[in-house]
């Protein structure tokens, strides 16, 4: 076992991760949105590190970042006109588009699909390390497979220590869930899993929006699904969490009634437990609040060994949507509806 280097976002650093990249190794890289496990994305060998490292299985096609619209052109064989104006409004951004993939992309990259997800980040130090490789790098979210994403160097470090030889550190994550995914299809846009890139963002391109149903919908492991990674059992920490999707009186009722000793409330603010004596982690009152600091709040159930959660049902538009749909597959779905 050796241990992982964790690099700070200096120059110096960004050398040494580059170098490493180079060489075909595997780097943990700061996004705007979570931490990536990156590697060039068109060299075999180095993708498969990333499976390796993470634990994915090999089906759960990989995006690949790309720091500027040259970058694109040899790695899909169409842009259609809805993608470039979605390019020109949400580039560089937490927006990742599904296109036809070139030959140039290897398969383990893309997952065996004909297709891949292009993302073109906006955080400065992800952006600077793509430069100098002259190379896409594939990335997915640097947490072990169905731990919650990581949006600090230090939850990279816990999951990855051993596995890889560095991470850069760029701080906390600023959106902190990972980016939306779209697919075209005519003249629509599909939204594969939801991003703070809400899809009333999206509708500033089009109002032909489609909300897959495997956003807010269980699907079976069995079925052909448009984006691999929604059938996985995602994000989870080590306790049994129930959504209560009621408004707040309810939420407090419900608490009173079922609560046990060691029961945790995941709610928006301390005040929402008041008097209940119950523990509690607040995850914010805004839907950007909530975004940012979801997965790191649910890393903090596992440290404090939490085993039954009662968690606040966020808001089900815009930036809440993405909060609501990581939420709900922490939560295995169980949601308890309330008047
Ligand atoms: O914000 C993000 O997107 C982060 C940062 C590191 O950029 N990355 C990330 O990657 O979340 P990952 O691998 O954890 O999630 C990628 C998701 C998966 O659900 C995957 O199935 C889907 O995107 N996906 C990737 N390529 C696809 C494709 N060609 N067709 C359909 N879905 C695809
Ligand atoms: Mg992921």
């Amino acid at each position: 076992m050796f241990d992982t280097k964790m690099l700070s976002s200096d120059e110096g650093s960004i050398i040494e991760a580059v170098r490493l990249l180079k060489n075909g190794e595997v780097v943990g890289i700061p996004t705007e949105t979570v931490y990536g496990l990156g590697a060039n994305a068109l060299d075999e060998s180095a993708v498969r590190k990333i499976f390796k490292a993470k634990g994915r299985p090999a089906d759960n096609p990989l995006i690949v970042h790309i720091c500027d619209m040259e970058m694109i052109k040899p790695l899909v064989t169409h842009i259609p006109e809805l993608a470039y104006r979605c390019a020109e409004n949400f580039w560089a951004g937490p927006l990742t588009m599904i296109l036809p993939k070139a030959d140039i992309i290897p398969d383990v990259t893309s997952g065996g699909l004909d297709t891949v997800g292009i993302r073109m980040p906006s955080h400065k130090t992800a952006k600077e390390v793509i430069k100098k490789c002259g190379f896409p790098i594939a990335a997915p979210s640097a947490n072990l497979s169905g731990s919650p994403s990581p949006t600090t160097a230090e939850h990279v470090l816990n999951d990855m220590n051993g596995r890889i030889p560095a991470i850069i550190n760029g701080g906390f994550s600023a959106v902190g869930v990972e980016s939306t995914v779209i697919s075209f299809e005519n003249d629509a846009i599909r939204i594969l899993r939801p991003g703070f890139i809400s899809a009333e963002d999206l509708s500033e391109i089009t109002q032909n929006i489609i909300i897959d149903k495997g956003v807010v919908e269980k699907v079976s492991n069995r079925s052909v699904v448009r984006s691999p990674g929604m059938k996985y059992k995602h994000y989870a920490p080590k306790a049994d969490i129930t959504i209560i999707d009621s408004s707040l009186e309810a939420f407090k009722a419900y608490i009173a009634k079922h609560k046990t000793q060691d029961c945790v409330c995941m709610a928006f603010d301390e005040s929402d437990c008041d008097g209940l004596g119950v523990k509690t982690v607040c995850y914010g009152n805004t839907d950007e609040q909530q975004a940012h600091l979801l997965f790191d709040k649910l890393r903090e159930l596992d440290v404090i060994g939490a085993k039954k959660v009662y968690a606040r049902c966020p808001n089900k538009k815009g930036v809440g949507l993405a909060v609501y749909n990581r939420l709900l597959r922490a939560a295995a779905f169980q949601v308890v509806t309330l008047e």
